[in-house]
């Protein structure tokens, strides 16, 4: 029996230093000390001998038992520390390390002349409107004066939905819903995005407008002039040289197209302005009486002046930009300078 239980121990304690894995611990611990494990059926065997040898044996399995146990408690002991310091090692934070800077957004250099517009005709006593970007052709053309088959429509190259949907080529119907639902006096402008098929340095499919009108009794075109005068000193500089030119628009009569002197050569010529020294900033004009009686308004009664102006436009010659689409690539490196 002696012999039999050194050969146990010796075989299950080199077992044991050979095993690298909690796991593989607990089955060499099954199968050594477990209830049917090899110790317990030594014990078991104790029954078939005399009292005397039955003690003696007894006494060195007990021996071998506690030995076994001991060395098994110290090898989990043992595993379970080089766990938790390989686990400290692996999560390990080095707290000196520099965090990750969060880079703040900014406003898009169009969103920027949006809120500055808006801010100068708020200065004005302008309230701001808002209407539909798929629009009805009745309120894109027919009720500004732009019947069917109006050559006028070619002006502007329509996106269509279906033959009385579109989406609409200018801030213009928003005058209209306006003076639907309401009675002058009215200071009102209407930023928003507008669509045309149209692509090149300067024009895209989708860009940004804001109409603005004023309509009451009494309203002339010096009121035109000197509301838009202010609007553009107060954007590009008091000194900034303005003219007027006339020009027509089937909505406004008389209309007129507004330059000013060219932000980037001062006047004297340059790709920008086309050597024109001028550069178109602004359409408007008097309301023609054929909008007003679309909305029901009498035009005996009351008139008015309307404008509609390209932001892009405006952010590109503020920003020193010459090719439009940059505004769109949403590439970071270009609006991150703004
Ligand atoms: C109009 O859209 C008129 N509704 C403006 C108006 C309103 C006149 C009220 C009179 C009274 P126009 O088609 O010229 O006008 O467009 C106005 C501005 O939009 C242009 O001066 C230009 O700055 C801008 N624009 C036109 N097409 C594009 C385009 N494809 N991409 C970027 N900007 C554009």
């Amino acid at each position: 029996m002696s012999a039999r239980l050194e050969k146990l121990a010796s075989e299950a304690l080199g077992e044991l230093s050979g095993a690298s894995s909690m796991d593989a611990v607990l089955q060499l611990k099954t199968r050594y000390l477990g209830r049917k494990g090899e110790v317990a059926s030594l014990l078991k065997e104790l029954g078939s001998l005399s009292p005397e040898e039955r003690k003696k044996a007894g006494e060195a399995i007990n021996a071998v038992k506690a030995r076994l146990e001991e060395a098994f408690d110290a090898k989990v002991a043992a595993l379970e520390a080089g766990g938790r310091a390989e686990r400290l090692q692996r999560e390990r934070i080095d707290i000196t390390l520099p965090g990750r800077t969060i880079r703040p957004g900014r406003m898009h250099p169009v969103t920027q002349v949006m809120e500055e517009i808006e801010e100068i005709f708020s200065g004005l006593g302008f309230d701001v409107a808002e209407g539909p970007e798929v629009e009805l052709d009745y309120y894109n053309f027919e009720a500004l004066n732009l019947p069917k088959d109006h050559p006028a429509r070619d002006m502007q190259d329509t996106f269509y939905v279906s033959d009385e949907v579109l989406l609409r080529t200018h801030t213009s119907p928003v005058q209209i819903r306006v003076m639907e639902k309401e009675r002058p006096p009215l200071r009102v402008i209407a930023p928003g995005t507008v669509y045309r098929r149209d692509s090149d340095i300067t024009h895209t499919p989708m860009f940004h407008q804001v109409e603005g009108f004023m309509v009451d009794k009494g309203v002339t075109f010096s009121n035109l002039k000197g509301v838009l005068t202010h609007f553009l000193h107060s954007l590009f500089g008091d000194k900034t040289d303005i003219r007027f030119r006339p020009s027509f628009f089937p909505f406004t009569e008389p209309s007129a197209e507004i330059d000013i002197r060219c932000v980037i050569c001062g006047g004297s010529g340059c790709r920008v302005c086309k050597g024109s020294g001028w550069l178109e900033i602004l359409g408007a004009g008097m309301i023609h009486p054929e909008v007003f009686r679309s909305v029901k308004y009498d035009p005996e009664e009351f008139t008015g002046f309307a404008f509609g102006l390209g932001i892009e436009r405006i952010a590109m010659l503020k920003f020193g930009i010459e090719d439009i689409r940059m505004f769109f690539e949403n590439d970071l490196r270009f609006l991150r300078q703004f």
